[in-house]
């Protein structure tokens, strides 16, 4: 295992560019299995969980080449119905592939993803669709197994108690797909992630109404089509790069995001006096001679995303006064909190609250990677602190960053990677 050493406290300055979406390409490549024609993915990121539902995906039985950042996904026979623990246990998001198995076998037997570090992650949500559209669903040995010998459509309301799922409504919304008759998802997670899965799935010759919003209307089809995707651009990496730049002043040039899936940030960077500015693909920050602490709450989209909570209060926290930061999605999502205080951070959790008490400098310290967003509010805080900073377990950040640390290089960041 690597961990990264980063020599913070000076400026930065050049050009970043963002790859394509890590939560876009995960339910697109699952998508896959919806057809035996050959699907075209461009734009797929280079990252530990790409490449992860890659191995599932050939587990299955699909035949797949990647050349640059381009894959191509063929059928090479009979798919197995069967996702292994050892696959999805690393990685939650491959649970998607239920959906999809289930309307194209008939039946599908997945593992349980489980818990990590930033909450329990139940299925509640999608087993609840799913059930609703016909399947028979049972729990062995920590397998979800699932049968349906027709998928029927029906009108299903899929709000938890943190509001709407992204991959509850992936894994619905791709089942519906080729379900006899309408689907209606009230209460569909509209994030761009889900945009990009409906616009592939159309592509595939799905048939969705809604698209972008909150109620989605499928009609089901007897069978897709093989087709082409372009991932849309990582606006969580995008996000990261921006808070990055405020956080060590610094003058970087940010290309090939989609500022409009950035609005909840821009908006509250603006409250803080940081003006965010696109120039044609490439965004810039303008950073103020002091930026204000202020708060930020957590909410699916179009809210403030969960995934940039933990690299905002890496902000706050070298922000000099007081700031409340609330988490809406995972309420437990706060295990970067401690890490921050080592590097002599004054956070206090309180609940669903972290109460930030911003001062300058940070100081560098040896500190553990976690979650993936969590990690990465650390790489901004030593870049931000004065001193050496040590993050260990590193492949966390290679779960979600493609391509890291020469990304912070040509940015003039003093890093590099040892051996744990
Ligand atoms: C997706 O996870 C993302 N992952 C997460 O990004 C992201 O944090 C999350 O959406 C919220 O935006 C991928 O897309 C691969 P949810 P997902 O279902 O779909 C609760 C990252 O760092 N819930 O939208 O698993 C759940 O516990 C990762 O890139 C239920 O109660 O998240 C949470 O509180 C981390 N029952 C809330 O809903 C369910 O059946 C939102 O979770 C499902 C979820």
């Amino acid at each position: 295992m690597d961990k990264l050493i980063i020599e913070g406290g000076r400026p930065l300055k050049g050009e970043v560019e963002i790859a394509g979406s890590k939560n876009a390409v995960l339910p697109v490549l699952a998508a896959t299995l919806l057809t035996d024609k050959p699907c075209t993915i461009r734009r797929v990121p280079k990252l530990r969980d790409s490449m992860t539902m890659i191995k599932l995906l050939r587990s299955l039985g699909k035949k797949i080449e990647m050349t640059g950042n381009d894959v191509v996904v063929e059928s090479k026979g009979p798919l197995s119905h069967v996702a292994e623990y050892k696959l999805v246990s690393t990685m939650r998001g491959s649970f998607c592939v239920l959906g999809p198995l289930l309307a194209k076998l008939g039946k599908a037997q997945v593992s349980l993803p489980g818990g990590c570090v930033i909450g329990v992650r139940p299925v509640d949500l999608h087993l609840k669709g799913l059930h609703a559209l016909g399947a028979q669903i049972s729990m062995e040995n920590g397998y979800v197994i699932t049968k349906a010998r027709t998928l029927r459509g029906t009108s299903v309301y899929l709000g938890g108690v943190f509001g709407s799922s992204v991959l509850a409504t992936a894994n619905v919304l791709m089942a519906a797909t080729l379900a006899k008759g309408q689907t209606v998802i009230e209460s569909a997670a509209c994030e761009p992630e889900i945009e990009n899965l409906c616009h592939f799935l159309q592509a595939m010759g799905a048939k969705i109404d809604g698209v972008g919003s909150h109620r989605l209307v499928i009609n089901g089809v007897r069978q897709l089509h093989g087709a082409e995707i372009h991932v849309i651009p990582d606006r969580i990496e995008a996000g990261t790069y921006i808070l990055l730049a405020a956080a060590t002043h610094s003058d970087i040039r940010i290309k090939g995001a989609n500022y409009a899936h950035l609005w909840a940030l821009v908006d509250k960077l603006k409250q803080a006096g940081v003006d965010v500015i696109q120039q044609g693909n490439v965004i810039k920050v303008k950073n103020p001679r002091t930026i204000k602490p202020v708060g930020v709450t957590t909410y699916p989209y179009p809210g403030f995303p969960t995934d940039l909570q933990a690299q905002f209060m890496a902000l706050m926290a070298v922000t000099p006064g007081i700031s409340i930061i609330t988490e809406r999605v995972y309420p437990d999502r706060f295990i970067h909190v401690a890490e921050l205080n080592r590097m002599g951070a004054d956070i206090q959790r309180e609940g669903p609250n972290a109460i930030v008490q911003g001062k300058r400098p940070l100081f560098g310290a040896p500190v553990m990677a976690s979650d993936l967003r969590a990690s990465a509010g650390l790489v901004i805080a030593g870049l931000a602190a004065k001193g050496r900073t040590e993050i260990h377990r590193m492949y966390h950040l290679e779960r979600g960053y493609e391509n890291l640390d020469n990304k912070l290089l040509a940015l003039g960041a003093r890093i590099h990677r040892e051996k744990e």
